[in-house]
């Protein structure tokens, strides 16, 4: 008679054992949807600040205007000194012919990295098609 309750309680407990492990994997598979949920919202919140973020500088549109506050700028393309494109050309001094040079944005990102110890820029971005219809605008 002992026997079987012994039998009979560690039946109970091994039962109560598989029970406790079923609610541990139920509650590990309920964090882990959790997370991924977490995942999701997380990566949706930030694409939409990403695209909030791109959307001021994609409406941003090149211009004769944006190009001279550039050429302007001592701090354009990164630069490390305090010169900038119109320290050396002033009233577009060695721009007359500018206009004509096919690798324009090449040029200008030599100067940038050169004189004005930056980092250059990219030869699609608002602020290089700004730069160039500003130095076109000087040519004479
Ligand atoms: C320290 C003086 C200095 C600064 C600052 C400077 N440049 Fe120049 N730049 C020159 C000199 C000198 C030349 C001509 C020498 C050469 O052809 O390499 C030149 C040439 C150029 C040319 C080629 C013109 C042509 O028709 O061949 C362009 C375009 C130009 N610079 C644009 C810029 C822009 C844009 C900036 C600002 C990011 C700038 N430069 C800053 C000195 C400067």
């Amino acid at each position: 008679m002992r026997a079987v309750t012994a039998r009979r309680d560690s039946g109970t407990a091994r039962l109560s054992r598989f029970r406790s492990l079923i609610l541990q994997e139920k509650l590990l598979t309920t964090s882990t949807r959790e997370f991924e949920m977490m995942k999701t919202v997380t990566l949706l919140v930030a694409s939409c600040a990403l695209l909030l973020l791109a959307l001021p500088v994609q409406a941003e549109e090149a211009s004769v205007d944006l190009g001279r506050t550039l050429f302007n700028d001592p701090g354009l393309g990164a630069s490390k000194n305090d010169k900038s494109c119109n320290t050396c050309h002033a009233d577009g001094k060695g721009m007359e012919k500018a206009d004509a040079r096919a690798d324009l944005a090449a040029l200008i990102n030599k100067c940038i990295k050169g004189p004005l110890q930056g980092e250059g820029i990219s030869e699609d971005s608002v602020a290089m098609e700004s730069l160039k219809l500003y130095i076109k605008s000087l040519a004479k």
